[in-house]
């Protein structure tokens, strides 16, 4: 096992906010160009801001542990807000991931930023 934080491992074994929102106002999904793992953002967003955000991850665990933070960092945020969140940032809230894994946390954010996106779009803001 390369050097994860605790908090890595903590959000890859007991990952917050999977699945699927039905009725989602936003459906954003990235694949990632090195490993062609994916993952898709649905986002519930009531008076501009995010009452729920979920995800679907297809990749490996370092992928899963940064959309969990990536998915509790944004609930409860504004649209604006949520669209601050950086994959720097998510990885910097997860204690840091190795070097050779890095490259896993540039899905989270921009997952994200693609449901709001999408929200944005179907809502003509
Ligand atoms: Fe694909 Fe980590 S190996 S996201």
């Amino acid at each position: 096992m390369p050097f994860y934080s605790e908090k890595v491992m903590d959000h890859f074994q007991n990952p917050r906010n999977v699945g699927e929102i039905k009725d989602a106002d936003g459906v954003g999904e990235v694949g990632n160009p090195v490993c062609g793992d994916m993952m898709t953002f649905y986002v519930k967003v009531k008076d501009n801001v995010l009452e729920d955000v979920k995800f679907k991850t297809f990749g490996c665990g370092a992928a899963i542990a940064v959309s969990s933070m990536v998915a509790e960092m944004a609930k409860g945020k504004t649209v604006d807000e949520a669209m601050k969140i950086t994959n720097d940032l998510v990885a910097k809230e997860l204690g840091g991931l190795p070097p050779n894994k890095m490259h896993c946390s540039n899905l989270g954010a921009d997952a994200l930023h693609k449901a709001i996106e999408d929200y944005s779009k179907k809502h003509g803001k």
